[in-house]
């Protein structure tokens, strides 16, 4: 009796408990799902108010091209470049440097995007691929790059590779490759008109010890500010001709013109380390990934305060899944990840990740590429990613920065940029957590031409 009014008591004891979790656990669920209500309905509102603009970046747009009949052997080097993949045959004629549909790929230079010329008709837009000048009317050399808004002059600031030089192959089997020249360095105040600010991280040309001499690898700069020390800070991929450095660099500077002061390389937390970016988060956190292993998974870890160097703290992610070009970007507290596989200049398919903290775990969603046609989906419309940069003012709309890497003359590698937007639910099913988080769709859409719309362009 005693044992039975014990155990009676215990178990309703214990009911009440479930009971006060069970409503704990639905108000907090409540709470977030009124609060997601809340950012989504302003967004929306936003959406609305912008809507026929968006709807313009949204635009599904087709891709017709006829492949030219064949016409015999393909030269060697463009039969060696090509990815062992299905659906070759428009990438054959990409890569294949005398294609008689070469200009499609690779428009000429009475094409190119040119602020200067087209000033003060109020149309920038942007056409991916095609050449784009500077100011001076010289093309833009910042490949591999990314972008810095510099919130004390106002200004973006567009650093990347300057590949100004001749293409050769070091070796017989070793990559098409440009002596290093170093980082070069652009600024805007509307994203379309850029000022070439000069090299910003120079090469070394006599000493051959050291990590900057010309016959080594410096790709895909990268620069935050540090709001602690006042200092710009630039990473990059730091390696030898055959790729086996497979380290990182740091570079500093007092103002984002530089120039910069290199540093050091290192191997990042002993791991090799190749295609790399770095990510400055809403709470100064910043963090480095980079593609190790020998490519077959990425790692991420956190740099210091200063982001000089970084800490001990790392975690392997996206373990066996051969990624390289890592740019990462955050919507509504959620990180995605937009990467490449790994075929060298070649391009491949970018995949979506998502994580609901930068040090994962990462979840692969999908291809973002929508629109052109199959190949252009399969190949992130013949580019590779290298940042994606937020539209302030516009929540859930990026910028896709990518490059066409033009293997036969690197120098003439174009710029694919195109508008990226988060926003519905995924379009695949979840592989594990009962379904939840939801991530959100990240969508790249192909456009032969578009522009930033117009509460973006005039905002100032
Ligand atoms: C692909 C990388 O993403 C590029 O940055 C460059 O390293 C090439 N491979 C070299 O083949």
């Amino acid at each position: 009796m005693y044992r039975y009014f014990a155990f009676s008591l215990s178990g309703s004891r214990c009911s009440l408990l479930v009971w006060s979790l069970v409503g704990c656990l639905l108000i907090l669920h409540l709470y977030t799902f009124v609060h997601d209500k809340d950012v989504q309905n302003q967004e929306n509102h936003m959406r609305i108010s912008h809507h026929s603009q968006f709807r313009e970046l949204e635009e599904v747009e087709e891709e017709d091209i006829q492949i030219p009949p064949p016409r015999g052997k393909r030269s060697p080097r463009a039969a060696k470049r090509r990815p062992r993949k299905p659906h070759t045959s428009l990438i054959d004629e990409f890569l294949d440097e005398s294609s008689q549909i070469r200009r499609i790929f690779f428009p000429d230079l009475e094409t190119a995007m040119d602020p200067m010329k087209d000033a003060g008709n109020d149309t920038p837009y942007y056409y991916p691929g095609r050449i784009w000048l500077d100011i001076e009317g010289n093309p833009i050399q910042a490949h591999g790059g990314g972008i810095l808004y510099d919130e004390i002059t106002k200004t973006y600031y567009w650093y990347g590779e300057f590949k100004d030089g001749p293409t050769y192959h070091a070796h017989k089997r070793g990559a098409a490759r440009v002596d290093v020249i170093g980082v070069g360095c652009y600024s805007s105040k509307d994203m379309w008109t850029w000022k070439n600010e000069g090299i910003v991280l120079a090469a070394e040309e006599k000493n051959e010890t050291h990590d900057l001499h010309k016959l080594n690898v410096l790709e895909r700069p990268k620069v935050i500010y540090n709001d602690k020390t006042g200092k710009y800070v630039m990473w990059m991929h730091i390696d030898d001709a055959n790729y086996t450095k497979a380290s990182v660099g740091v570079a500093i500077s007092d103002s984002p013109t530089g120039s910069f002061h290199y540093l050091y390389s290192k191997r990042p937390h002993g791991f090799d380390s190749r295609d790399m970016t770095i990510f400055k988060d809403d709470d100064g956190v910043a963090y480095i990934l980079y593609s190790s292993e020998d490519n077959s998974e990425l790692h991420v870890g956190t740099l210091n305060e200063d982001y000089l160097d970084m800490t001990n703290n790392m975690n392997r992610i996206l373990v066996g899944q051969h990624r390289e070009a890592p740019a990462l970007f955050k919507h509504r507290g959620t990180y995605y990840m937009i990467t490449s596989g790994c075929t060298g200049w070649a391009p491949n398919e970018a995949l979506t990740h998502a994580a609901e903290s930068v040090m994962g775990p990462w979840e692969t969603i999908g291809n973002p590429c929508i629109g052109g046609n199959k190949i252009f989906r399969l190949t992130t419309f013949f580019s590779q990613g290298t940042f994606v940069l937020p539209l302030p003012g516009l929540p859930g709309s990026f910028i896709f920065m990518a490059d066409r890497w033009n293997p036969a003359d690197l120098r003439d590698s174009r710029y694919v940029w195109l508008p990226l937007t988060v926003g519905g639910p995924v379009d695949q099913p979840l592989e594990y957590n009962f379904g939840f988080p939801l991530w959100s769709r990240v969508s790249i859409y192909w456009h032969k031409k578009w522009r930033l719309p117009y509460s973006w362009r005039d905002k100032d």
